[in-house]
């Protein structure tokens, strides 16, 4: 067996063989095919890279029919049930787990940078009453590389890992500062005798108490939350990170491009879809008619499906276990027992099993942000701060791949050509 394709390209009748490395042929290869001298090469049209690999990638496996999902290696289950998400984020980031005197150091570091400038907190203030937190953290995590303009120094290693240590530690009190905006309270500095996550609930929720220390069993629940969300391959938003990262910005605008990925409701904005279906079949007896409502395709049963898992999504097995947990602190939310008799319906039901649609990761984790009384517009704003260690993996990874270029996708042009411009003046005549 060669590993190669031959390719005869019936417009000449001529013959190429193309190397397949990987799984892959390389879409340069193609270009080679030409029908003359004069003409372009052959080139691959995919829209939304649905079958284009865009890099090569140690980060995160995926593989979608077996429902697998491992970061650098390690299954998710185990690194939610074992770890936690500063350890999970130096694994992403280093590539390797930390030893104890490393884990140390790195907390310690992502600690000591929590703060931000307070010139940050005055133009945060300036946005208004009613300003979407994901908007806000878009423009100040951007804003982040004026007050760093060291950071456009990509090239130098230390320098990155500052970068990186100060996005991971202030992403969080960006994040609540965005919410506290919103609800017109004071801002809440950072609480550095705190865990990661214990002080972002802190800075989100803290009034006049001398000090806010959230129940140990929701800081877990929301700590495996950031970790099944840390990274997800070449996603929509990993994909804006080494996009605009490729041009070689520095890494507060190439995350920056990555909120604003997130941001969409494509993207981050399922778990709130979700909580819109679950308050509109309103109890358990409706369900019946909502099925036959997805089936005979008039809604969509939001939470389920997914473009790479055709298996149960392993984070949203995790998930349905944070969410039992979060309720025994919280009271339970009534639309859970919805969402479980219409999981359970679902699983059995052919036109769901026939389409091998399961729950995804966003399936409950609307129901357990609610449960923290959060507004679902900050429902993506946890989603970021989880995702920006993957994100910052992803930027690492680009930046010192040597194949890597400046991203530059080509188009199929379908306009005008060579029309003749006649001024204004005589056209309006
Ligand atoms: C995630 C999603 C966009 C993936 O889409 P996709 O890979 O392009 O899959 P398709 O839309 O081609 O769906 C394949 C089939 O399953 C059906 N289907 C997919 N998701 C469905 C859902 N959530 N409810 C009902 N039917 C669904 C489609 O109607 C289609 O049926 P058909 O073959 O009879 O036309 C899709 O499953 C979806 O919209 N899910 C709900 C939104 C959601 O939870 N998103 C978060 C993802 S993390």
């Amino acid at each position: 067996m060669t590993d190669s394709l031959t390719v005869r390209d019936n417009r000449t009748g001529t013959e190429y063989d193309v190397p397949i490395n990987d799984g892959t042929i390389k879409a340069a290869d193609l270009g080679k095919i030409r029908t003359d001298e004069e003409s372009p090469g052959l080139a691959v049209y995919d829209p939304g890279f649905v079958n284009t690999a865009s890099c090569r990638s140690s980060v995160t496996y995926i593989d979608g029919d077996k429902g697998i999902l491992e970061y650098r290696g390690y299954p998710i289950e185990q690194l939610a049930e074992s770890s936690n998400f500063l350890e999970v984020a130096y694994l992403l980031i280093h590539g390797a787990l930390p030893t104890k005197a490393e884990y140390d150091a790195w907390v310690h570091e992502i600690t000591f940078h929590t703060f931000v400038h307070e010139n940050v907190k005055e133009f945060m203030q300036g946005f208004r009453y009613d300003a979407h937190p994901m908007g806000m953290l878009m423009a100040s995590v951007g804003a982040l590389s004026t007050f760093y303009p060291e950071a456009a120094d990509i090239k130098d290693a230390d320098n990155r890992h500052m970068q990186i240590v100060r996005m991971i530690a202030k992403m969080p009190t960006l994040g609540a500062w965005s919410f506290r905006n919103a609800q017109g309270k004071p801002f809440v500095y950072p609480d550095n005798d705190l865990g990661y996550t214990a002080n972002f609930l802190s800075m989100l929720f803290k009034m006049s108490e001398q000090k806010y220390e959230a129940d140990e069993r929701l800081v877990k629940a929301l700590d495996v939350l950031f970790i099944l969300h840390a990274d997800h391959e070449q996603n929509c938003s990993a994909n804006a990170v080494r996009s605009v990262g490729s041009s070689q910005v520095d890494p507060y605008s190439a995350v920056a491009a990555g909120v604003g990925a997130l941001y969409g409701p494509l993207h981050g904005g399922a778990n709130e879809a979700v909580l819109k279906s679950l308050k509109k079949i309103g109890s358990k007896e409706n369900i019946p008619d909502f099925i036959k409502g997805v089936k005979d395709g008039n809604e969509r049963l939001m939470g389920f499906g997914h473009r790479v898992y055709k298996n149960y999504d392993p984070r949203a097995r995790i998930i349905k276990k944070a969410a039992m947990d979060v309720f025994e602190v919280t009271g339970t939310n009534p639309l859970l027992d919805i969402a479980l008799e219409l999981e359970k319906i679902a699983l059995e039901d052919e036109y769901f099993v026939k389409r091998k649609l399961y729950p995804n990761v966003d399936f409950y984790s609307g129901l357990i942000y609610e449960a923290f009384q959060f507004p679902p517009e900050m429902f993506t704003v946890l989603f970021a701060i989880g995702r920006t260690p993957g994100w910052l993996a992803q930027w690492l990874e680009l930046v010192q791949d040597k194949e890597q270029k400046i991203a530059r996708p080509k188009q199929i042009y379908t306009g005008d050509r060579e029309l003749t411009f006649t001024p204004a003046a005589e056209r309006w005549a």
